[in-house]
């Protein structure tokens, strides 16, 4: 298809580069559960990539053929592509949590969920009903020998990496209570200074209500807790991610406002009891990670909605975070369908520079690109450091609203951009950068993006230099698509042999 031949959006001087009834088949449920070798390439595999890519990312829109509200409710799949010597291998596996156990086995909703999902019955079968499902479908991460599915309001599931069964709900050796928050947005120090220079993963877990607990945890590579710290903040947090740096954990607090009658009666799931106030500011809270008995920094930035953060690092007395930032959040809406997104009607996420001067406690914002973006990547060594490239999943016009149909590289230090745009047909994924073994340079290496292809109602798994993004170095045909995920992660260890499968 020709982009002449896509519809006019409502500014008719801007051509559309999608087509949305295209875009919406991206969010089919995919039931069937695959493992097969990866057989029809264009292109050549490097043979250097070696490893594992795990994605996470809600797999079913529908329970028995009842429509879930949003797609955030979908039930947690995993996708693993093995690279061996120039080959690859593709298996999916839901994750088997109680929720999907039960539905499956009862053919029906039976949970509440947070993003507006009753199960049937009304208000009645829903008031009163906290039991939220732990869906398992935010992200996916191997460390410390386990492979584990997480979902920010409770405690991760642990996978066996080779096969993607389900071994159960994982409490860390019993760091976690049941129920516990945990993250989906762990951040791997490369180089800790407090464990001798290896690194360590952090991550945290929020309970929030009138006052807000922060609470950090910081794992060494053989999966032991090398500290844990918490703090309160007042008010309500709305937090899905945050920033790390060798020495603060840094987190934006939305201005939002939770109302939580409506849920309590039943008559509305907890995203959509929350509101934007786009006249309060954001709150930044750095928590130190050398001194954890330090009360938190507090500081104030004007307002905007942050999901992501794409970096930090220190810089004589500022810290510097990267983060892409909307002006406003829509509301959930309740009688909504989020297969109808008016895209043009809503504000794009864009990269902003945040630089706090931690010597006057002031907050300087400057907009680094205006194109539409989410989903960012960054070489894992400049994690917390300071950094020249960052690849992000990106709309195909440079500026308005629309879906992730491009990848951006910004050279943070020259201003350059290169784009590689799979638009008109092509809807793409969360970008994962994978950096080639013998690396001299920051951004030599792959990036590995899912891509449903609304030509051929499949997906692809995309390998582009980093270097060049002007051309693929390999698309990776599957045999289905996989519908839009939210959040992966690479190891370079190989759990099935590519040759023993295949
Ligand atoms: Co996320």
């Amino acid at each position: 298809m020709l982009l002449s031949q896509l519809q006019p959006s409502a500014d008719s001087s801007i051509t559309r580069s999608y087509n949305r009834e295209e875009w919406q088949r991206g969010y089919r449920s995919l039931k069937q559960e695959f493992e097969y070798s990866i057989d029809t390439i264009t292109g050549t595999i490097p043979p250097e990539l070696q490893g594992t890519l795990f994605r996470n990312g809600p797999g079913l829109m529908d329970v028995n053929g009842q429509p879930i509200h949003h797609p955030f409710d979908g039930d947690g799949m995993i996708c693993a592509i093995t690279f061996q010597d120039g080959k690859a291998h593709f298996r999916n596996r839901y994750v088997q949590t109680e929720g999907y156990l039960a539905e499956q086995a009862a053919g029906q909703i039976l949970y509440r969920g947070v993003f507006g999902t009753d199960k049937p019955g009304g208000w009645l079968a829903n008031a009163f009903d906290f039991k939220l499902k732990n869906i398992a479908n935010t992200n996916v991460i191997y460390w410390g020998d386990r492979l584990l599915a997480l979902w920010e309001a409770a405690e991760p599931h642990r996978l066996n990496p080779a096969t993607l069964d389900t071994i159960g709900l994982d409490f860390l050796d019993g760091l976690l209570a049941p129920g516990s928050p945990f993250s989906a947005h762990p951040r791997i120090d490369p180089a800790s200074a407090l464990d001798g220079g290896q690194p360590v993963l952090v991550n945290f877990g929020i309970k929030t209500g009138l006052s807000s607990t922060f609470t950090l945890y910081e794992f060494t590579p053989d999966g032991k807790v090398a500290r844990q710290y918490a703090h309160s903040i007042s008010g309500f947090a709305f937090v899905h991610d945050f920033a790390l740096t060798p020495n603060y954990a840094i987190f934006f607090q939305n201005p939002v406002l939770f109302n939580p009658l409506p849920f309590l009666a039943g008559v509305r799931a907890a995203g959509e009891c929350i509101s934007f106030q786009p006249n309060k500011p954001t709150q930044i809270i750095l928590i130190s990670r050398t001194d954890p008995d330090a009360p938190p920094l507090v500081l104030e930035t004007s307002s905007g909605f942050v999901f992501h953060h794409a970096n930090a690092f220190e810089q004589e007395n500022d810290v510097v975070v990267d983060s892409i930032c909307y002006n406003s959040l829509p509301a959930v809406d309740p009688d909504g369908d989020f297969r109808q997104t008016n895209f043009e009607a809503l504000d794009p996420g864009q990269l902003w520079r945040f630089r706090i001067d931690l010597t006057t406690g002031t907050v300087a914002s400057e907009l680094i690109d205006p194109r539409c973006v989410e989903f960012p990547a960054v070489h894992p060594d400049k994690v917390g450091r300071d950094y020249r490239y960052l690849y992000i999943a990106a709309a195909h016009n440079p500026t308005g609203n629309a879906p992730n149909q491009a990848i951006l590289k910004c050279d943070l230090q020259t201003g350059d951009r290169q784009l590689w745009s799979a638009a008109p047909q092509g809807y793409v994924s969360e970008p994962v950068f994978v950096p080639h073994p013998n690396a001299t340079t920051e951004d030599d290496g792959w990036l590995l993006v899912m891509v449903f292809d609304a030509a051929r109602d499949t997906s692809d798994v995309v390998i582009l230099d980093a270097k060049d993004l002007s051309e693929p170095v390999a698309r990776l045909h599957l045999k289905h698509h996989v519908p839009y995920g939210l959040h992966g992660s690479f190891t370079p260890q190989i759990f099935t042999p590519v040759s023993a499968i295949s």
